[in-house]
């Protein structure tokens, strides 16, 4: 369903009734990239990964905020990624291909953990040092500019980027394509601490290619892995999947949910609310759907689900999940349903996590503190299988639609 890189050139604007110039403009660029779960050596603990990372990215927030970030304590959680979403991006010409662990929740974009980083004719060292400390891992090396490809035929020029000299915790990829604020590039270029660097969303606005800076994550759920089955969409809101109508609403206010991709929502089960409208984000970097301490307790009182200390996860029985809620994400005016089935890790990657073969574990979990710290859930990527979302920049606001997937009984 999901063609390979597929660029999508448009012919825009041809106004034909005014003699105006032609535009020439690629209007949608499309990167897929794929699900990948990590297998270090046995059993992964979603639920430990998940946790630290909204920890961190709690505290960087809060660092920022308070004017006291400091990059050797802050940062997220991007290492040692349990379940990662990776796109492959080609930089220098010819590019040398890197698969980069696709992250909402940071900003600048690093090659060479992995794969090493191969100089060409494109490539200009600009000999500044850039560190960002990931809470479990950090990268750190010089900054370079160079081309990078989103895919073929697709480039932006002198895109700074980050080239691991020293990495850590980073097993699997080799390096990020950060998607989030261009504000979370602050103070990493550790020289000259006050400079923002350009975002690739931003550079393929100002370099002309999309006309918007906005970026859609469309994604199916996966039930087996590596499968790329899902789509960046870099300028466009229109995924090459089918969606339903999309309903936008502005980027939160509150600290520390406002320095990443945050919004307000409440959530309820069947029609009992168990987490009243507080501010949190939606992040590719997490892989359940996390919410505040008492709002998983509600939860669970009201499923009836038992914790499963193997894996970390709330357990459910048959005669649960045949009774299970809808869970409904109220988000502006929209009520964005999360049936039985997307509440569910998908059984057929139960082993992957120490789970029993059949048994069925719930994506919702605990994100460690108490709501009313100004980030109190996170809609990772179990929420994002099931609902397309666009980062819009331009706009300052993210917005979310159903589509196909949405009611897919797949796991
Ligand atoms: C989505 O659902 C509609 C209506 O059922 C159907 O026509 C369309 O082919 C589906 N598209 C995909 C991508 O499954
Ligand atoms: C979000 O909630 C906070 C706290 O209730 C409120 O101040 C703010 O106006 C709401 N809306 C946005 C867009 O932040």
């Amino acid at each position: 369903m999901f063609p390979a890189a597929s660029l999508v050139t448009t012919l825009l604007l041809i106004l034909s009734i005014v003699a105006t110039p032609v535009e020439v403009r690629t209007t949608r660029v499309t990167l897929p990239f794929a699900k990948r779960i990590s297998a270090n050596g046995g059993a992964i603990n979603l639920v430990k990964h998940d946790q630290a990372r909204a920890a961190t990215l709690k505290d960087r927030g809060s660092a920022i905020q308070n004017g006291k970030l400091d990059r050797r304590d802050g940062g997220i959680a991007v290492t040692n990624e349990a379940v990662s979403y990776v796109a492959a991006v080609g930089v220098g010409d010819p590019a040398t291909i890197y698969n980069l662990f696709v992250d909402t929740g940071s900003s600048n974009i690093w090659v060479g953990a992995g794969t090493p980083y191969t100089p060409t004719s494109t490539s200009m060292n600009t000999g500044e040092p850039v560190s960002v400390t990931y809470g479990s891992g950090s990268f750190s090396g010089e900054e370079w500019l160079d081309t990078v490809s989103l895919c073929s035929g697709l480039t932006i020029t002198g895109q700074s980027i980050g080239v691991a000299s020293t990495s850590s915790g980073s097993s699997g990829v080799d390096g990020i394509l950060g998607l989030g604020p261009e504000s979370l590039t602050e103070g990493t270029l550790t020289d000259e601490p006050d400079t923002l660097i350009p975002t690739v969303t931003q550079n393929l606005y100002t370099q002309g290619t999309i006309s918007e800076e906005v970026v859609g994550v469309f994604f199916a759920p996966t039930t087996t892995e590596p499968f790329t089955n899902g789509e960046l969409i870099f300028g466009s809101t229109d995924p090459s999947g089918d969606i339903g109508g999309i309903s936008y609403v502005p980027l939160t206010t509150t600290s520390p949910s406002s320095f990443y991709w945050g919004i307000n929502q409440s959530i309820m089960y069947g029609s009992d609310t168990v987490l009243a409208e507080t501010a949190g984000i939606v992040d590719t970097g997490t892989t359940l759907i996390l919410i505040a301490s008492n709002a998983y307790s509600a939860y669970q009182s009201a499923t009836g689900a038992t914790l499963d200390d193997n894996t970390g996860l709330l357990q459910l029985t048959t005669a649960q999940y045949d009774v299970l809620q809808n869970l409904n994400f109220n988000i502006g005016s929209v009520a964005y349903a999360l049936i039985p089935n997307g509440q569910i890790w998908p059984r057929s990657l139960n082993t992957y996590i120490g789970g029993t073969t059949d048994a069925i574990y719930s994506i919702v979990n605990d994100i460690g503190s108490p709501s009313g710290e100004g980030l109190d859930f996170i809609n990772g990527q179990a929420f994002l299988e099931r609902f397309y979302c666009v980062f819009d920049s331009t706009n300052h606001r993210i917005g979310f639609a159903t589509t196909n997937y949405t009611d897919a009984t797949t796991n």
